[in-house]
């Protein structure tokens, strides 16, 4: 697992919360952040877009993987995940799929609404992710 720097620590976390206030919840009121730390340094966030069809909601964490895939960016460092609840919400099992296939290793960052941290990580939260080889790595 990389090295995380303080001064990222506190960038990543400062950027999912900014990324929280943008969240589109009019159905759910519950808003959510994410940032990804990409090897060169670079942060992309991501928050919660829901719909009126409530299934078709993506996730924050989703968001921040798409944007950061779409600039050309795999290496991931860390993943910041804030929301408004007083508990460390975990990203759900979907996003947890999602981050695996990028970042097998990567360290997560779990925020509640009052600045408690805490860091786990994706293997931890999906110890046997679908692969469609047992054999590849
Ligand atoms: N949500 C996320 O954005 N990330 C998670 O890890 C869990 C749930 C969103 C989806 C929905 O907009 C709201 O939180 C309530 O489920």
């Amino acid at each position: 697992m990389e090295e995380v720097s303080l001064k990222n620590y506190k960038r990543l976390v400062k950027a999912a919360k900014q990324a929280k206030k943008n969240a589109y919840t009019p159905y759910s009121k519950f808003r959510v952040g994410a940032a990804i730390l990409t090897k060169k340094g670079t942060i992309y966030t991501g928050c919660n877009v829901e719909n009126v069809s409530y299934g078709l909601t993506i996730c924050a964490e989703r968001v921040a993987v798409g944007k950061a895939i779409s600039a050309a960016e795999r290496d991931f460092v860390a993943l910041a995940l804030v929301s408004d609840s007083r508990h460390l919400i975990t990203p759900c099992g979907a996003c947890r799929q999602i981050i695996s296939e990028f970042a097998p290793n990567l360290q997560i960052i779990l925020i509640n609404k009052s600045g408690k941290i805490k860091i786990t990580n994706i293997k931890k939260l999906l110890p046997e992710p679908f692969k469609l080889d047992d054999k590849k790595e």
